[in-house]
């Protein structure tokens, strides 16, 4: 297994493109299940949980070609056997993705269910109900949930816990459905309206997309189309905390901004300059750091993808930071890594506070989730001396060789085969 080695106190200087985003491909793959025909999806960055859902969805009979690097091509003709085994789901929770459109368009679906993963139990009640309501049947055995519906049909769907994932299966399940399909505290995020755009340009009757209420009115054939993805705000988000800790200079290209606001406001009140040049978007890091509050809620307030890395930067800021997460139940993970390079942080429930301290100090750390293991390279790039990151197949599922682009920016880093 790789390793990421950083030798920390290197200012990252020089510009850095923001590859396209996984939260959005990930839906959009599950769209192509949808269509007789070519579905060419553009930006998609190299990541391991994009591979993981080209295995599921080959797994499922699909045909899945290259043409050339960030561009991939979907043509599902017909799904023989409608199921997302254990193995494959396990590995990664957005296979769920799959339920939607396999109910839509093949009457049936039978995905193991995902279990728990380190941030949180993330059940998929909501995803279940919605179809419930929609008129499927729906049965959980051995670990897998079988859903089946002749035809689904337009309901009203009020959805308890706003719901990212749980919003976009329902979407894909309502493109066919009959009649319209209201879905009631719908998710917000960039990625959900980039799958209603794709769905629409394909022939489906959207409307809402990215407020709290979406409607979906069934039509009877969508046709396939090209579909170039949205940048990634949470890679984007990283980047930007990673210049703002380092008394960075960095130009973000492809930089989505406008998904950003929430961060941005976050990272100006702790010093940082912030501004839209032509080219991207400019971060410039100042010191010392001023702490700042940060509460998670789901979009467009402080992304619960971004906790782990602003806490990296608070843990050397000049003052204390109460940082809540109201998102998951379990993703403070990454504080005992941090606590074991100097860091002064106490967790009570969903709450951490960090008091800034004056310097950390490189060490082996382990990392335990995705963006955790970001906010270990951020801390490893302003400690003292060396840090090594093992289980970084954990970054690998989110971020695009990382450690080439920090590299570019002047960061002491490299990989290492352990
Ligand atoms: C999406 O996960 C993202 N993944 C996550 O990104 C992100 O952290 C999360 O949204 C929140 O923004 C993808 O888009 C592939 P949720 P998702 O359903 O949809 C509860 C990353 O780092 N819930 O919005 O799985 C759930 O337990 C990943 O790229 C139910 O109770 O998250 C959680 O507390 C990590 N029942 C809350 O809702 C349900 O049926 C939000 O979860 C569904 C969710």
């Amino acid at each position: 297994m790789d390793k990421i080695l950083i030798e920390g106190g290197n200012r990252l200087v020089g510009e850095v493109t923001v590859s396209g985003a996984k939260n959005a491909v990930l839906p959009l793959m599950a769209a192509s299940l949808l269509v007789d025909g070519w579905t060419t999806i553009t930006n998609v960055p190299s990541l391991r949980d994009i591979d993981t859902f080209k295995v599921l969805l080959r797994h499922l009979g699909c045909e899945i070609e290259s043409d050339g690097p960030g561009t991939m091509r979907i043509r599902t003709r017909d799904v023989p056997v409608p199921e997302a085994p254990y193995d494959m789901v396990k590995t990664m929770r957005a296979s769920v993705l799959v339920l939607g459109p396999l109910v839509s368009r093949f009457k049936k679906a039978r995905v193991s269910l995902p279990g728990g993963c380190a941030i949180g139990a993330r059940p998929i009640d909501l995803h279940l109900m919605g179809l419930k309501k929609m008129g499927a049947e729906v049965s959980i055995e051995h670990g897998y949930v079988t859903v089946t519906a002749e035809k689904l049909k337009g309901a009203k769907i009020y959805m308890d816990t706003t719901t990212v994932t749980g919003t976009e299966n329902l979407m894909l399940a309502a493109v066919h459905a009959e009649g319209t399909t209201v879905l009631e505290n719908a998710a917000l995020e960039p990625e959900v309206v980039c799958l209603a755009d794709a769905l629409n340009r394909m022939g489906a009757v959207i409307k809402g997309a990215g407020t709290d209420t979406i409607r979906i009115e069934g039509v009877r054939a969508l046709k396939p189309v090209e579909v170039r993805v949205i940048p990634d705000r949470i890679e984007a988000g990283t980047f930007m905390v990673a210049s703002a800790m380092t008394r960075g200079n960095v130009l973000l290209k492809d930089c989505p901004l406008h998904h950003l606001e929430s961060l941005s406001v976050k990272l100006r009140e702790a010093g940082a300059e912030i501004a839209e040049e032509a080219g991207g978007v400019r971060v410039i890091g100042d010191w010392p750091i001023r702490s700042v509050d940060i509460k998670t809620i789901p979009y467009p307030g402080f992304p619960t993808d971004m906790q782990a890395q602003i806490m990296a930067m608070m843990t050397v800021a000049g003052g204390l930071s109460v940082i809540t997460e109201t998102v998951f139940e379990n993703r403070f993970m990454h504080v005992g890594e941090l606590k074991r390079m100097g860091a002064d942080i106490t967790v009570d429930g969903r709450c951490a506070v960090v008091r800034g301290v004056k310097h950390l100090s490189g060490a082996p750390l382990m990392a335990t989730d995705l963006r955790a293991s970001a906010s270990l390279i951020l801390a490893g790039l302003v400690a003292e001396g060396r840090t090594e990151v093992s289980r970084i197949y954990h970054l690998d599922r989110g971020y695009e060789r990382i450690e080439e682009k920090l590299k570019r920016l002047g960061a002491k880093i490299e990989r290492v085969k352990s």
